[in-house]
C-alpha cells in the first residue's frame, strides 16, 4: 500500500501515468496535485475520476505552505513530481514562470518530504521527471547518456536542469531516497498544441499554415507518451535510489520530414488528395537559441532494468492524428480563448 502524490497529472503525460498507476495498483491511493493552468486538463481523466484510489489536490506547488500541510494531512510515501512549465516558446517570454514554478516549486516538494520522511527514511522515493534538453544541443553525431555534462540552452531547459541539480543536492546531503529521470519528445493523445506534433495536426484540420521554424532540419527523438508511462512505472519501483536514467525512442526525425510525414496520413485520414496539406508548410522565423539535435542513449534503461519502446512512429503518429479527429470537442476547447490570444501573439512574431 502506498500514498503517492503525482504532481502536474492533469497534463499530457501526468495523465498518462495517473491512468496507469491508478489501474495497475488498485492498492495504491494516487494523488494527483495541480494547478490546472493552461496546459492542466482534468478532461483528460474522465475515466478514472471516479475510482476509489484516484483523488484530485487542486494546489500550486510554489505555495510551499500549502505543500507542507498536504504532505502533513496525507502522509505521502512516494512522489513522481511532473508539474512544470514545459514550452520552450513560453520560456523566452516569460523565464521567470518557469523559474517559480520549475525550480522553486521542485525544492518545495522536496522540503516538504524531507520533513515528512526524515526521521523514517526507507522505502519512499521522491521521483523527478526530466527531459533530454538539460544536455544542450548535438551535431549530426553522437547521443546524450546519463554522463553527458549539462549544457542547458533555453530558460526552460535551464529551469529543468536546475532542478536536476536540486534533487541531486538533496540526495547527497540529506539522503534523500531520489530518482530522476530524462526523457526525450513525447507525443501521443492529450498534448496541448501548443507543440510540434498537435499544433501541425490542428492546423491542418483547419486548413492553416503550417509553421516551420528556421530550415526545418533540426531533429527530435520522438518517443510514444504510453511508452513514458511505463519506463516511469518500471524507473519508480526498480531504478537504484540516486540514479539517473536516460528514456529515448530511438526514433530520430528531422522537423521537415516528420511535419511532411504527417501532411500525408492527414490526407489519408481526411480524404483530401495527396500532396493538399504539404501545400500548408510555411517556414518562418527560428526559434532563438534553437537545440539542433537531441538524441538519446537508452542503453542503460534497456540493460538494467528491462524497458524499452513498443511502439514504431509511423503506427504511432496514425494513432496520434486519428485520436485528435475523434477528439474534435477536446480540441476545441483547449483552443478555445486563451490559446487564440498566444497563438496570434507568438506567431506574429514568427513570420
Ligand atoms: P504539460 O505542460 O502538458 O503539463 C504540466 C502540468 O503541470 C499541467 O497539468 C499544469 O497544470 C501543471 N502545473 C504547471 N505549473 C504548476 C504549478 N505551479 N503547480 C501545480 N501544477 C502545475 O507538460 P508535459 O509535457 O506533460 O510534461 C510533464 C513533465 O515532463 C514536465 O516536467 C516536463 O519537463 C517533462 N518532460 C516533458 C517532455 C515532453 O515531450 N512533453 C519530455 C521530457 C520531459
Ligand atoms: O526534448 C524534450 C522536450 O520536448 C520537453 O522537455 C519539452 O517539454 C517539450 O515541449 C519538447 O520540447 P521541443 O522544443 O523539442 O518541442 P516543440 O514541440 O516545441 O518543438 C519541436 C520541434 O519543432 C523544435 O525543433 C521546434 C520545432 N517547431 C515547434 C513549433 C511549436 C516548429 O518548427 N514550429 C512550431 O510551431
Amino acid at each position: 500500500m502506498r500514498k503517492l502524490l503525482i504532481t502536474g497529472g492533469a497534463g499530457f503525460i501526468g495523465s498518462h501515468v495517473v491512468r496507469l498507476f491508478v489501474n495497475k495498483y488498485p492498492d495504491y491511493q494516487i494523488y494527483n496535485l495541480d494547478k490546472l493552468t493552461y496546459a492542466g486538463n482534468l478532461e483528460n481523466l474522465t475515466d478514472i475520476e471516479t475510482r476509489p484510489n484516484y483523488h484530485f489536490l487542486k494546489a500550486d506547488i510554489t505555495d510551499a505552505a500549502v505543500i507542507d500541510e498536504l504532505f502533513a494531512r496525507y502522509e505521502f510515501d512516494g512522489v513522481i513530481h511532473l508539474a512544470a512549465e514545459s514550452h520552450v516558446d513560453r520560456s523566452i517570454k516569460d523565464p521567470l514562470a518557469f523559474i517559480q514554478t520549475n525550480i522553486i516549486g521542485t525544492v518545495n516538494l522536496l522540503n516538504a518530504a524531507r520533513n515528512t520522511w526524515k526521521d523514517n527514511m526507507g522505502e519512499q522515493r521522491f521521483y523527478h521527471i526530466s527531459t533530454d534538453e538539460v544536455y544542450g544541443s548535438l551535431g549530426e553525431e553522437g547521443y546524450f547518456t546519463e554522463e553527458t555534462p549539462y549544457d542547458p540552452r533555453s530558460p526552460y531547459s535551464a529551469s529543468k536542469a536546475s532542478s536536476d541539480h536540486m534533487v541531486r543536492a538533496y540526495f547527497h546531503t540529506y539522503d534523500l531516497p531520489v530518482l530522476i529521470s530524462n526523457c526525450s519528445n513525447n507525443y501521443g493523445p492529450n498534448h496541448f498544441p501548443e507543440k510540434l506534433i498537435p499544433l501541425v495536426i490542428h492546423n491542418i484540420r483547419n486548413n492553416k499554415p503550417i509553421p516551420v521554424y528556421g530550415d526545418g532540419k533540426y531533429t527530435r527523438d520522438w518517443l510514444w507518451v504510453m511508452d513514458h508511462a511505463t519506463a516511469i512505472d518500471t524507473i519508480f519501483h526498480r531504478g537504484r535510489i540516486g540514479e539517473t536514467y536516460n528514456i529515448g525512442g530511438n526514433n530520430e526525425w528531422k522537423n521537415i520530414d516528420l511535419v511532411q510525414n504527417l501532411c500525408d496520413i492527414m490526407d489519408e485520414l481526411l480524404g483530401r488528395e495527396k500532396g493538399a496539406s504539404r501545400k500548408l508548410i510555411t517556414f518562418v522565423k527560428d526559434r532563438p537559441g534553437h537545440d539542433k539535435r537531441y538524441a538519446i542513449d537508452a542503453t542503460k534503461i534497456k540493460t538494467e532494468l528491462g524497458w524499452q519502446p513498443t511502439l514504431a512512429s509511423i503506427e504511432g503518429f496514425r494513432r496520434t492524428a486519428q485520436w485528435y479527429l475523434d477528439n474534435e470537442s477536446w480540441l476545441e476547447k483547449v483552443t478555445s480563448g486563451a490559446y487564440q490570444n498566444y497563438y496570434s501573439e507568438h506567431y506574429s512574431h514568427y513570420k
